[in-house]
C-alpha cells in the first residue's frame, strides 16, 4: 500500500440544496448521526493509509474545520487547510492543492461522500495508479452523477457528467486517485456547462491519454449520499443502525488512528483523556 499518496478533502461549495441547514455552517459539518459529516471521508482516507491531508473549504467555514480537526497531530496525521474563495468546480482542488500535491499521487474525496465496507478497492487503486483511477458504483439514478460505460472486457466506452440519458447505471462516486500531473491537466481545463471546472473533464483527458482506470466497487460497499435532507437523514439512520447493532462506531478518527498504528496506545490514551465527557469519549475509553 502506498503511504506516499496524499489526500485532499474538498469540503466547500454552496450547500444550497440543504438550506436553511447550511445557512450558518457548511454541509460537511452537518451531523451524520453522531459525528460531523467530514469525519467519515477523513476516516476513509486514514483507513487507506493516507496521513497527509489537505482540507479545502470556503473562507467562512475553513476556520471551523480547523477548530474541529486541528493540525491532525493528535491523530498521528498532518492536516493542512486551503481556501476556495468561490465554488468554481471540483477540479479546482488541483489548482489550489498544487503545492501540497508536489510530486505525490493524490486521492481526492468529496467531503459529502460516505463509504462503508471493505476498502480493498481503494487500496488496490493506491497501489497501482500510473494515471487516474475512478470507481464505478451501480445506482438506480445515474443521471445525478458522473457516469461511466464499460464494455464487457472492462474497457471504457464513455464517461459523462450527469447525462440526461445515462448509457449505464455505473455512477462515479466522489473518490478518485491521480498521478501528480493531474495539476497540469486541471490547469488546462475550461469551465463546462455549469460554469465549473468539471472533474469529469479531468477523467476524459486521462481517458484520451489511455491512462484512466475504472474499478467497480462491489455491492458489499455502501456509498451514501448526503445531498438532500432526505438522503442526509437516511445516511444518519444507516450509520445509527450499524453502530447500534455492532456496538462499534463508524468513522471514529481516534480509533482508526490507533488501529492503523498512526498513534501508540499511550498517545491514544492522552488523546482520549483530552476529549470532553461524552458517549464518544466513553466509546474510545472502552477500546483501551
Ligand atoms: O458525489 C459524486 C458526484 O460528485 C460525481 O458523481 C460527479 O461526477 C461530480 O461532479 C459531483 O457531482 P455533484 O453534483 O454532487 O457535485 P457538487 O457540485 O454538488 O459538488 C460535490 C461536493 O464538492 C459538494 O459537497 C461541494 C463540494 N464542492 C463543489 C464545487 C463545485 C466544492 O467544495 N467546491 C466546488 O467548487
Amino acid at each position: 500500500m502506498s503511504t506516499t499518496t496524499k489526500g485532499i478533502i474538498l469540503a466547500g461549495g454552496s450547500g444550497t440544496r440543504l438550506y436553511p441547514m447550511t445557512a450558518a455552517f457548511s454541509k460537511q459539518l452537518q451531523p451524520v448521526y453522531d459525528k460531523p459529516m467530514i469525519y467519515y471521508p477523513l476516516s476513509t482516507l486514514m483507513m487507506a493509509g493516507i496521513r497527509d491531508v489537505l482540507i479545502i473549504s470556503t473562507p467562512y467555514d475553513t476556520p471551523t474545520f480547523e477548530r474541529l480537526l486541528g493540525d491532525g497531530s493528535r491523530l498521528g496525521i498532518s492536516i493542512t487547510y486551503r481556501i476556495q474563495d468561490a465554488p468554481r468546480g471540483i477540479a479546482e482542488a488541483f489548482l489550489i492543492g498544487k503545492d501540497f500535491i508536489g510530486n505525490s499521487n493524490v486521492c481526492l474525496i468529496l467531503g459529502d461522500n460516505l463509504f462503508y465496507g471493505k476498502l480493498d478497492f481503494l487500496r488496490t487503486a493506491l497501489d497501482g495508479t500510473d494515471g487516474a483511477t475512478v470507481f464505478g458504483y451501480r445506482v438506480t439514478d445515474p443521471e445525478r452523477y458522473g457516469v461511466v460505460e464499460l464494455a464487457p472486457d472492462g474497457s471504457i466506452l464513455s464517461i459523462e457528467e450527469k447525462p440526461e440519458h445515462p448509457k449505464s447505471s455505473l455512477a462515479i462516486p466522489g473518490l478518485y486517485v491521480y498521478t501528480p500531473d493531474v495539476c497540469t491537466i486541471a490547469a488546462e481545463l475550461t469551465p463546462g456547462k455549469r460554469g465549473e471546472l468539471e472533474i469529469t473533464d479531468v477523467h476524459a483527458e486521462y481517458w484520451k491519454q489511455n491512462r484512466l482506470r475504472v474499478i467497480e466497487m462491489g455491492r458489499g460497499i455502501a456509498w451514501l449520499d448526503t445531498g438532500t435532507p432526505e438522503s442526509l437523514i437516511e445516511a444518519g439512520t444507516f450509520i445509527h443502525a450499524i453502530e447500534k447493532r455492532q456496538g462499534l462506531k463508524i468513522g471514529c478518527l481516534e480509533e482508526v488512528a490507533l488501529n492503523r498504528g498512526f498513534i501508540t496506545p499511550e498517545e491514544f490514551r492522552a488523546t482520549v483523556e483530552a476529549l470532553p465527557r461524552s458517549e464518544y469519549r466513553r466509546y474510545c475509553e472502552q477500546l483501551l
